[in-house]
């Protein structure tokens, strides 16, 4: 089974001008988004872990949880953005968690000077094009009763994200926008995590899971889809076109669309959002090789 991509090679992200994360837009909708955090945590079998790594953890509140959750567990989030990793330690004065700015694509579990019994990476992976060739080494990495616990949304072909697609189909800076926007298409179908975890020999246990979200919706103020995908998907289109008539001409284009696509309603605007989980436990002694065929990530570079 192949990834939703032929074309994975954009690497980090780096290549396409995104706009930076803005810890406080992220956190508008917090409830939503924490929601499918805590459902992936709470599938996590490993007891009592003594190190925690959070990949991706983003302006740490949730990060946070994991250490209220393993008082004695020393507690590691890693983040590429220093805008996030700046509002996670201003989340956490006492310095509870340890806070490392790196790509997910150089950070390995071996800089975290002892073994990580539990890598947890909610909604990051997406933004990370490679990561069908990463996970295999950071699930090898775990020590036996470790655990690997992620969450993607895979929403790709929702029309929150199709109608963006579109909306740069035709504008006239189309060919500087399509780069950024195609890169969630990394998101692969939840039988390829599966696949690849239990070819590792792990145990796992995959879901997925669609959320109805119902989003307040105020008279006269802004479509709450674009609210929503300002703070993620979005960036890749905000990182491109001026802070002038050019983006306010785009955003007005794609709300349009949206309007009709998701109609406001007297008790707000249903926004279904479907997300993959995959929670892998490494049980026994570490297997080394993977045990049958895996799928096929060869069009994936490393
Ligand atoms: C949607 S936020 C999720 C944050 C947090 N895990 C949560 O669930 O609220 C995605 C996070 O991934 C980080 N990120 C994106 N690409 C990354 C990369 N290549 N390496 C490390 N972190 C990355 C972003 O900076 C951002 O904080």
């Amino acid at each position: 089974m192949k990834p939703q991509t032929d074309d994975l090679s954009r690497g980090t992200g780096a290549a396409t001008p995104d706009a930076a994360w803005d810890p406080m837009q992220y956190s508008h909708f917090a409830d939503h988004r924490s929601r499918p955090f805590h459902e992936l945590v709470a599938r996590i079998p490993t007891l009592s872990p003594r190190r925690i790594v959070d990949l991706g953890c983003g302006p740490g509140e949730l990060t946070l949880t994991l250490a209220a959750r393993w008082p004695d567990a020393v507690v590691i989030g890693v983040d590429s953005s220093p805008e996030m990793l700046a509002k996670a330690r201003e989340l956490d004065p006492d310095g509870r968690v340890q806070w490392v700015e790196a790509l997910a694509e150089e950070w390995e579990p071996a800089a975290a000077d002892g073994p990580v019994d539990v890598l947890v990476t909610n909604a990051t992976l997406q933004w990370v094009p490679t990561h069908l060739r990463l996970i295999p080494a950071w699930f090898e990495e775990l020590p036996a009763g470790g655990t690997f616990a992620m969450q993607v949304p895979a929403n790709f072909d929702a029309p929150s994200h199709r109608l963006m697609r579109d909306v740069a189909a035709r504008h006239p800076r189309a060919a500087e926008l399509a780069p950024g926007l195609d890169r969630a298409r990394s998101v692969a179908l939840l039988e390829t995590y599966a696949a690849l975890l239990l070819d590792l020999g792990a145990d796992v246990d995959a879901w997925q899971t669609t959320y109805l979200q119902v989003l307040a919706s105020e008279e006269g103020a802004e479509h709450p889809v674009l609210e929503w995908v300002r703070g993620t998907g979005l960036r890749p289109v905000l990182g491109v076109l001026r802070e002038d008539e050019e983006r306010d001409a785009f955003l007005a284009d794609y709300e349009r669309e949206l309007e009709a696509a998701y109609p406001r309603r007297p008790f707000g605007v249903l926004f279904p959002f479907t997300r993959l989980f995959a929670v892998a436990h490494k049980t026994g002694e570490p297997t080394g090789t993977p045990r049958g065929n895996s799928p096929d990530t060869s069009e994936i570079p490393s």
